[in-house]
């Protein structure tokens, strides 16, 4: 048990990579704040797992773990501080924050709104920037150290055509965390992204029932499959531990092998 003891909070653990890591954590023994915007049902599907998990430790110096369900929508900065506070009110700290929620719209650079690019920054970018903030003032107040983790994207890197606004909020998660990295460290403060590449999630639904998108998709990826949430999961569990105290403003790909596979025909 690696997280015995600490809160943490899984920014969109309704479903997907988020579900998986709430789980993840939770068996690792930490408290778990769970974070929805429009699934209320699946926020109780983790909560019910995040509670088995927990539970799967017996041992009296072990206790389960426990859930807190909260609804906060991650692009209204507003609604983003109401729900780190609520987090800290309930649990009495936060030790963890992992910012995992995010968006995507697919359409061509030229009929982009300004409306879908604002919910993918807002989302994406805006609220991970005010809730490390709020955050980070809480560990100042209470002179602790913690950790934050970004769930990015190979598309902080890679480019992805027809999603340029979602490529853009990546690129500036990747800065996010190596200023942060700079800035927080002397207080003890680590964060790092972890950057997945083609997971089996609902933000895939569409390519997951398109045979001949979902195939050429498989030939760019060298482990020849996609990623399933348990394998971004088991990466974050480690950083949230003890055991990567020294790992900061650093980027880690959980793609197959996906991001640097070029091969001429
Ligand atoms: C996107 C997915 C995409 C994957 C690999 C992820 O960041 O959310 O839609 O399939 O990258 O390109």
């Amino acid at each position: 048990m690696k997280l015995e003891g600490k809160v943490a909070l899984v920014t969109g653990s309704s479903q997907g990579i988020g579900q998986a890591i709430a789980v993840r954590l939770a068996a690792e023994g930490a408290n778990i704040v769970i974070d929805y915007r429009s699934h209320p049902e699946g926020a109780e599907e983790t909560l019910a797992k995040v509670q088995a998990a927990g539970g799967k430790c017996h041992m009296a110096e072990c206790p389960n773990s426990q859930g807190y369900v909260l609804k906060a929508d991650l692009g209204v900065v507003s609604d983003v501080r109401r729900m780190i506070d609520e987090s800290i009110a309930h649990f009495g700290k936060l030790d963890i924050l992992v910012n995992n929620a995010g968006i995507e719209r697919h359409a061509p650079f030229w009929e982009v709104t300004e409306a879908d690019y604002d919910a993918v920054m807002n989302v994406n970018l805006k609220g991970v920037f005010f809730a490390t903030q709020e955050m980070v003032k809480h560990l100042i107040e209470t002179k602790r150290t913690g950790k934050i983790i970004n769930i990015s994207s190979v598309h902080e890197e890679l480019p992805f055509p027809n999603f340029t606004a979602y490529c853009a909020s990546k690129g500036g998660m990747k800065m996010l965390a190596r200023n942060l990295a700079v800035e927080l460290g002397p207080l003890g403060i680590t964060i790092n992204n972890v950057a997945p590449g083609a997971i089996e999630t609902p933000i895939n639904t569409k390519l997951l029932n398109d045979p001949e998108k979902l195939g050429a998709l498989l030939k760019n990826i060298p482990l020849s499959r996609l990623g399933q949430p348990q394998d971004v999961a088991s990466l974050v569990a480690f950083l949230a531990s003890s055991d990567a105290d020294y790992i900061t403003g650093s980027t880690f790909f959980v793609d197959g092998g996906l991001l640097w596979n070029y091969q001429e025909q």
